[in-house]
């Protein structure tokens, strides 16, 4: 949520900061602005418009920009509508402070009431402002240096912020703070770079510090210090990136999604790389072996995510409980962390995150250490909080991903955990040694299982053309392929706004079969597993009521053939990989019918990427 984005060194800020915000846009695109100092001149300037990055760049052209001190915001509303005013950077009243924000302040109201009493006046309805002024009337009031104001100013919020300030009486320095959301200082040679992640900055060095919760970084051209708010100094640990600048452009497709959804046999070969031998027929996970004794032992797993995140922990509750026979729950962060749940200190908590910066996620994690659980990350952004706030994890190394409806991350979340639970199948001798070789080799053989899929999108695509125009659809599957039906209905509504519901196929009868008639398509997941038998049934249920089936099945199928309106072919694979594949043809459903549909599919409307705000 908001991308923040700075420069300070010897070069122009503008085309650096716009280009970094180009590159953060996915975290929310309402409005857009940047500050830019130039001391020379003892000047600055603030433009900040409502829409995207490219209307604050056209809104900009013969305006001065020059200055080699900026700071950039691309902003997902949370208080106040997306307009002109409630865009960042914000500037405080009497014009000392300029501050762009990510998160939210959660007792601006009452912080701003008192700077009201003090004749404070605010010109939109940000708790941003509220912010920026407390800073300015401490900085006034009490006669201090701006990092001292800054400082004491943030022991006096509750909530969440990543800040970039400028003081225009300081114009050499620019303070950064986080607490809750995200930020990262670049290092380069002579000059800093700053921004919520670290994709703007990577094509300028692959040096940063990712700032911890209540640090601050005090960067001037020639110096950087790093403290907390309490001015206690910190030693920041520089981490050298492993990231191509190729990774985070499109290289020749028209979408990122696209692009990532192309990527999955490849993201998939990264994340099992190093981690399967397919000579020794082993699973390794480096990640675990300090918790492995735990898990092998669990009593209990729970799962916590969002979204996609939370689609790819249900496979992993059918995949842990089915192959390593340890029960497993399922939960959204977000009502986990409020609703009071027991917890044992014996229990194993699997937090799953793409962002590893979601907001009701990373407040779940804090809430099960409290209670003296394990806590384990799946998470996919190197270095984001939550694989810093885990006891242990395993990365996904799908590598960056840009577009805002989740696709390669989650086929490889769902293979982190099905690498997890075959080895700890494996461990607790719930399968043999034979069906773990078995598993091993088919894990393998995902990515070009997929390749296969993909090699016939055009077949999709004339799916796409036949249905774009439809108001409704419903996604059926059973066991494995129900939290697949969940995700494709998901990953439709996100970027085509078409109305869609995933359900589990029996369930159909008791609710959405009302629903059916000669307009509804219905996407049924109807592979060969143990429950092709039913799922044919239901199809025949849907058939019976004139719906229109689309059906995904396995290569060389007759009998749903000749029922279904439509069938894609998927390679034959065992049931604990079906999830893997099966979800490829409804990523590229839902994008083809959002692209004919004309939506802009990488930055769908009111979502973000990386939901740091509850
Ligand atoms: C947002 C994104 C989803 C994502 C979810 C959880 O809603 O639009 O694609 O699945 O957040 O994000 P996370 O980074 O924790 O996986």
């Amino acid at each position: 949520m908001c991308g923040i984005v700075g420069y300070i060194g010897p070069r122009q800020a503008f085309p650096i900061v716009i280009n970094g915000l180009k590159r953060l846009e996915y975290r929310g695109y309402d409005s857009a602005g940047i500050a830019i100092i130039n001391p020379d001149k003892q000047t600055f300037n603030v433009y900040k418009y409502k829409g995207k990055v490219a209307d604050l760049e056209n809104n900009t052209i013969g305006k001065d920009l020059t200055g080699n001190i900026g700071i950039g915001h691309t902003r997902w509303a949370t208080h106040g509508e997306p307009n002109d005013i409630n865009a960042h950077p914000h500037v405080s009243m009497n014009k000392k402070f300029i501050i762009i924000h990510n998160g939210i302040i959660e007792n601006y109201a009452r912080l701003k009431k008192r700077l009201e009493d003090r004749c404070y006046k605010f010109t939109s309805q940000t708790d941003t402002e509220v912010l920026v002024n407390l800073i300015e009337y401490i900085y006034i009031k009490g006669q201090v240096s701006a990092e001292i104001a800054i400082r004491l100013a943030l022991t006096k919020v509750e909530g969440a912020y990543g800040i970039l300030v400028l003081c225009t009486d300081e114009p050499n320095t620019i303070f950064a703070a986080r607490k809750g959301s995200p930020l990262v200082v670049g290092i380069g040679e002579g000059e800093y770079f700053f921004a919520s992640d670290a994709t703007p900055i990577i094509e300028h060095t692959n040096r940063v510090v990712f700032l911890n919760d209540n640090d601050v970084a005090i960067v001037k051209p020639d110096q950087v210090t790093f403290k907390t708010i309490m001015n206690v100094p910190v030693t920041p640990t520089i981490q050298e990136l492993d990231m191509d600048i190729g990774e985070i452009e499109k290289g020749g497709y028209e979408h990122f999604m696209l692009k990532e959804i192309f990527e999955q046999p490849r993201a998939i070969e990264d994340t099992i790389r190093g981690r399967i031998s397919i000579d020794k027929k082993e699973i390794t996970l480096g990640g675990l072996y300090n918790v492995m004794d735990k898990l092998v032992h669990a009593k209990r797993i729970i799962i916590i995510g969002c979204g996609t995140s939370w689609h790819a922990g249900l496979v992993g509750e059918y995949l842990l409980e089915d192959i390593a026979r340890i029960p497993v729950e399922v939960e959204y962060a977000s009502e986990f962390r409020y609703r009071n749940p027991v917890l044992y200190p014996d229990d194993i908590i699997i937090a799953i995150s793409q962002s590893g910066e979601t907001a009701d996620t990373l407040a779940a994690i804090k809430l099960a250490k409290q209670a003296g659980c394990t806590v384990l990350g799946i998470c996919n952004v190197v270095g984001s909080s939550i694989p810093r706030e885990t006891h242990a994890g395993v990365y996904t190394h799908a590598g960056p991903e840009i577009g805002v409806a989740s696709t390669k991350a989650f086929t490889a979340q769902v293979t982190v955990l099905t690498m997890m639970a075959v080895l700890l199948g494996f461990k607790r001798k719930t399968i043999s040694d034979t069906q773990y070789k078995h598993f091993i080799e088919h894990i393998y053989s995902i990515p070009s299982k997929i390749e296969k899929i993909l090699e016939k999108h055009q077949q999709i695509k004339e799916l796409a053309e036949k249905y774009f125009n439809i108001t409704n659809s419903l996604y059926l599957g059973r066991g494995y392929l129900f939290p697949v039906a969940l995700e494709g209905a998901l990953k439709l509504k996100e970027i085509s706004y078409i109305h869609a519901e995933g359900y589990p196929a029996a369930e159909m009868k008791h609710g959405p079969i009302a629903l059916i008639d000669e307009h509804m398509p219905v996407i049924v997941l109807a592979s060969k597993d143990k429950s092709y038998e039913k799922i044919v049934s239901n199809i025949q249920e849907v058939k019976a009521r004139k719906g229109i089936v689309i059906a995904i099945v396995t290569e060389g199928d007759e009998t749903i053939t000749k029922l279904a309106d439509h069938v894609f072919e998927i390679p034959e694979t065992p049931d604990i990989l079906t999830p893997l594949i099966s979800v490829i043809p409804l990523q590229l459903l839902s994008y083809y019918i959002a692209v004919l549909r004309g939506c802009n599919v990488d930055q769908p409307r009111n979502l973000a990427k990386s939901v740091t705000v509850e």
